[in-house]
């Protein structure tokens, strides 16, 4: 392709966010809607997924009209369809899948199936004009944990992994323990405000042998041994110590590790990403940790940190522009791998 103005209609249903946007040349976000399904879920504490997906069915229609609309563009003015193909609920990916094919099909047009990891990595494409790979990235999701060197768009070297629970995961189990509810991260960030982060410490886990790896399960267990200790020995439990304690160790354990690696790889960036990078104490920490060690420092505004599809557009421009393409046999791929 030689057309040198590429707007992208991409579209996410991998979990609770039934989203669509319309983004020009991979950085330039022209619409981007998002419908949350947090207050369906919540009632739960978590999301259901048969019901993401029924939410999905009702909502993908009229969220891809909207951001068409948003944007002044029409299914024929725009140049290709993207779409998260995994990794994600199997039922709520195929809703955002059908449709983009659904589109591609009936309006001729080039499909492109886009990892959501690859996506909240790309978030920052859309923000930081002057970024370009090869950069370090720490991804801290709900589902992944991982320290990797974006090699080229869309290539990526992993570095280290979560060896149990994701970030994310741990923090949502840690609210659940703590009666907070979902959404998890969010809740115990607010809770931590009040709390004091030293009254309680848990470990640090560490993977011998690799250190870039990440262990958060016995970080969780030693939250919920804390908490049947207590409520065992008749104490009440301070949430918000729980919570400040737990984010510390988090939040400790994230910024050591992507330091360590952009110490040893010699690399003067650090991009964030992923649900938990809209975290404010951990973006303040990493940011004073890369300051002092002069790293440059790259996130996401916190509505690009959660789920949303103008970061499958800009993931996408990068495979259409290499001419690569999905085609309609594209199916949903819940557990799809990153690099
Ligand atoms: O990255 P994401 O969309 O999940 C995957 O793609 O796998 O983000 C969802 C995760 C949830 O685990 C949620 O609790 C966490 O991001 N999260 C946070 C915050 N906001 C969302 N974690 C910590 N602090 C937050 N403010
Ligand atoms: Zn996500």
């Amino acid at each position: 392709m030689n057309k040198t103005d590429m707007k992208i209609l991409a579209i996410e249903s991998s979990c609770d966010e039934t989203a669509a946007a319309v983004v020009r040349n991979g950085r330039e976000i022209l619409s981007n809607v998002i419908n949350s399904q947090i207050s369906l879920h919540t009632k739960y504490g978590g999301v259901v997924p048969e019901l993401a997906s029924r939410k999905h069915i009702e909502n993908i229609d009229p969220v891809i009209r909207e951001a068409l609309s948003q944007a002044g563009e029409t299914f024929d003015s725009i140049d290709a369809v993207a779409v998260t193909y995994g990794p994600g609920l199997v039922g709520a990916l195929l809703v955002g899948v059908s449709a983009a094919k659904a589109i591609a099909f009936a309006k001729n047009k080039p499909l492109i199936g886009v990892n959501h990891i690859e996506g909240h990595v790309c978030a920052n494409l859309l923000e930081h004009p002057d970024l370009e790979p090869p950069f370090l990235c720490l991804i801290v999701s709900g589902g992944h944990t991982n320290l990797a060197v974006m090699e080229d768009y869309g290539v990526f070297r992993i570095l280290g992994q979560t060896r149990d629970d994701a970030a994310g995961e741990a923090f949502d189990k840690v609210a659940r323990a703590i009666g907070l509810g979902y959404p998890g991260g969010p809740k115990i960030e607010k809770a931590a405000e009040g709390g004091d982060p030293y009254a309680i410490h848990f470990p640090r886990g560490k993977v011998d042998e690799a250190p870039y790896d990440f262990t958060f399960s016995g970080m969780k267990s030693a939250v919920l041994n804390y908490l049947n200790h207590e409520a065992m020995a008749g104490n009440d439990v301070c949430a918000a110590d729980v919570a400040a304690g737990f984010q510390e160790a988090v939040t400790d354990v994230l910024v050591e590790r992507a330091l360590l690696a952009a110490r040893d790889l010699g690399e003067n960036r650090i991009v964030l990403a992923g649900g938990v990078a809209a975290n404010g104490y951990l973006r303040s920490r990493l940011q004073s940790a890369c300051d002092a060690d002069n790293i440059r420092l790259y996130s996401p505004s916190k509505i690009l940190c959660t789920d949303n599809a103008a970061m499958i557009g800009a993931a996408a421009y990068y495979h259409l522009i290499r001419g690569e393409r999905s085609d309609l046999t594209l199916n949903a791929v819940p557990g799809l791998k990153l690099g």
